[in-house]
């Protein structure tokens, strides 16, 4: 478990799925965790009481990350707990849409855009005058993005933008010393995603990859929490893929 004592952490859509592993991993490594969500407090009030359980530091903060000034309402309410230093923010929250390209609506492209493309650059502008030499942004990206499963060109189109974005981001910020990755996971069986609970969707998945599992959320947590740890101080600019092999 990398050491990550004394950092504060936000991340996104902390509530449930990958982000609540995120969060839990972080915690377990010491950091003081900020949970978001947007509807599900319940969930992220549940985060935030596991991780104090175990003696960590959490609080939740809420934000709707679709509309346009979502991110600076976040990042203010950020800032306003923790002060004047985030060590590390994971872009998380997501949304996803299986539709074809003749069913896909401008306001679904214009939804998932704003959710996963738009609400993650503007946190960073608004995040980054707290964030300082070894702080560490994470992104998450998706198998998707580099090849075609499933009906899922505009959500694959967005994840093509967090690769894009993590490349610009860590050559703008690499002089302050702050890092910025993504990490790319195939199928993670989360509560939400019933792709893998069918049959047809558990094959599916077991016969694109290597490793002859379905991923679980914590296999994604760990990843991002070496990412946002000092074990990872030379990495920036990388997606790295966390999908058991998949597509190989
Ligand atoms: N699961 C997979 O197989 C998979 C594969 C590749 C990449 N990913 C990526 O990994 C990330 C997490 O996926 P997941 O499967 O864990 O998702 P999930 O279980 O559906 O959870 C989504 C999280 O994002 C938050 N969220 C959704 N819409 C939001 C909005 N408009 N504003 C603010 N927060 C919002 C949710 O908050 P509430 O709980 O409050 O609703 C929730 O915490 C996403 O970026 C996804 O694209 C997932």
């Amino acid at each position: 478990m990398p050491n990550l004592t004394g950092k504060t952490a936000l991340v996104t859509g902390g509530s449930r799925g990958i982000g609540r592993a995120i969060a839990l991993s972080l915690a377990r490594g010491g950091a003081q965790v900020l949970v978001h969500y947007t509807s599900c407090e319940t969930e992220a009030e549940a985060v935030v009481a596991e991780i104090r359980k175990g003696g960590g530091r959490a609080a939740i903060v809420a934000a709707d990350l679709a509309d346009a000034m979502g991110p600076h309402k976040l990042a203010a309410e950020v800032r306003s707990i923790i002060g004047a230093r985030l060590d590390i923010m994971v872009a998380n929250a997501g949304e996803s849409k299986s539709m074809s390209l003749d069913e896909t609506s401008v306001e679904d492209f214009n939804h998932l855009f704003a959710v996963n493309v738009r609400a993650p650059f503007f946190l960073v502008q608004q995040l980054m005058s707290v964030m300082c030499k070894n702080s560490s942004v994470v992104m998450l990206s998706s198998l998707a993005a580099h090849s075609s499963v499933g009906s899922q060109s505009a959500y694959a189109a967005t994840k093509g933008a967090i690769d894009t974005m993590v490349k610009h981001f860590a050559s703008v910020l690499g002089e302050h010393g702050i890092r910025v990755n993504a990490v790319a996971p195939g199928a993670v069986e989360t509560d939400k995603s019933s792709f893998t609970k069918t049959d047809a969707g558990r094959q599916f998945t077991l016969s694109m990859q290597a490793l002859k599992r379905v991923a679980q959320p914590d296999d994604i947590g760990t990843v991002v929490a070496f990412l946002s740890s000092n074990d990872a101080r030379w990495i920036t600019g990388e997606t790295v893929h966390v999908d058991g092999g998949s597509q190989l």
